[in-house]
């Protein structure tokens, strides 16, 4: 074989290699987090969130944290999903709306002051969400929004 065969082969041969890795990859998915329905520890629920505060929570946060995520077409594919899921997992340790009811006071207030903060400094969503899903992205009046009721709350 000549000089340039022999590039041919090995990008072949690069390629071939890459493909059968994405395929076996795809073997290794974790587990969706696809709870049917918000349930009655809902946090949104729980406090009674106005209609317009509760679409954005949903839109904006319950991706991460609740056990509920809306998946896109290619959040099921390796390595991505992945990706997605260490988000969820982390996010949801951090703070996970659909058990709100059953936690206990103290955490509460920490997470709702640590809502208050995150959503004041722009932190949350996260900009590597945001940048995927820009709908999630809230606007200054949405912040404004989500602020005022998030003051009004009172856990018990
Ligand atoms: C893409 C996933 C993702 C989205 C969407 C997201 N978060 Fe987070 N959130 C995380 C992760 C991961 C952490 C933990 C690590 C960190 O702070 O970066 C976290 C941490 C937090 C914390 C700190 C936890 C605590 O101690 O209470 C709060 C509060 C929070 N998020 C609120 C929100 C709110 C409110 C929204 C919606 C406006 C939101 N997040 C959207 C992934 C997400």
């Amino acid at each position: 074989m000549n000089k340039q065969g022999n590039k041919i082969g090995y990008v072949k041969g690069v390629f071939i290699v890459f493909i059968t890795a994405f395929i076996a990859i795809q073997f290794y998915r974790p587990n969706k987090n696809s709870q049917k329905e918000a349930t009655y520890s809902d946090f949104l629920t729980t406090e009674a969130a106005p209609e317009a505060v509760a679409t954005l929570f949903k839109n904006s946060c319950y991706d991460c944290h609740s056990n509920k995520t809306e998946y896109y077409w290619y959040d099921h594919i390796s390595p991505i999903s992945w990706y997605v899921d260490t988000h969820v997992m982390d996010g949801k340790n951090e703070l996970n709306f659909s058990v709100w009811r059953t936690t206990d006071y103290r955490t509460k207030r920490v997470h709702l002051s640590n809502i208050i903060t995150n959503i004041t400094e722009g932190k949350m969503p996260l900009s590597s969400y945001t940048f995927m899903h820009p709908k999630t992205k809230l606007s200054d009046k949405q912040i404004e929004q989500i602020l005022a009721w998030v003051s009004t709350i009172e856990v018990k």
